[in-house]
């Protein structure tokens, strides 16, 4: 590809800003200063610097986010704040956007990536993709509950996969609870509805994991960061290029 283009796509600037750079002898090609923004390179094999660091265009990328409540899980909203007003300029110019939805009132983990090939891998139901979620709920649950969520819960629209329900405690004097439920699949406020067949309702919902990824301990909600190699690397369990 031609260097301005391969520089403005490692997010030096816009083709007429790299060309500044290039002018100002900022970038080197396999070692030598190059001026001429036309200039063909193959990134696979040549070595660019941009004041001596190398660079390196990624054609992918994938963000781990604890999206706060009061946001929305799109790309875009007239009213509402969305998933990518939390990122910044490099986020928002790979054209990012979540795999699969949380509600606005949900908090957690949410992977943020432009690989649709993933995307899709993740959220496809012959995956059975488990999701870890932690609830607060107002009511007792049971293992009459727990039951019912490994058989597999009815919905108006829907029956629902067998579900994991854990029950962490219970507080008899508030009547609440604190249940950890894994679901493999991702209906529209699944474990809303589920909790709601049982006869208790969530208070507070939010997601631990998806797949091979969790939430970090050190990440605060509304903070984002890129997935590490290990992280990375469990992905290939998908079978599609990273
Ligand atoms: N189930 C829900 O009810 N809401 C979410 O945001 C995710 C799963």
């Amino acid at each position: 590809m031609r260097l301005d283009k391969f520089l403005a796509k490692c997010n030096l600037g816009t083709r007429s800003q790299v060309r500044v750079l290039l002018k100002q002898k900022q970038i080197k090609v396999n070692g030598q200063v190059e001026n001429q923004p036309k200039r063909q390179i193959d990134e696979k094999v040549d070595a660019i610097t941009f004041r001596d660091e190398p660079l390196k265009y990624e054609t992918f990328v994938y963000y781990l986010l604890n999206k706060p409540k009061g946001i929305i899980s799109a790309t875009e909203d007239d009213k509402q704040k969305t998933v990518l007003d939390l990122l910044d300029d490099e986020g928002r110019h790979k054209l990012v956007f979540p795999v699969g939805r949380l509600d606005i009132d949900t908090h957690g983990l949410l992977l943020l990536t432009n690989n649709g090939k993933l995307a899709h891998a993740m959220l496809s139901p012959k995956k059975h993709v488990a999701k870890v979620y932690l609830a607060e709920v107002s009511g007792i649950m049971t293992e009459e509950d727990k039951e019912a969520f490994a058989q597999g819960i009815d919905l108006k629209d829907h029956h629902c996969q067998p579900a994991q329900l854990k029950i962490l405690a219970t507080d008899l004097a508030n009547q609440s609870s604190r249940v950890e439920i894994t679901i493999h699949e991702g209906k529209f406020h699944q474990i809303k509805r589920m909790v709601q067949v049982c006869g208790k309702s969530v208070t507070d919902l939010q997601r631990l994991s998806i797949g091979p990824l969790s939430l970090p301990n050190d990440l605060d909600l509304g903070d984002y960061r890129r997935l590490t190699p290990d992280e990375l690397e469990s992905l290939s369990i998908f079978g599609v290029d990273l």
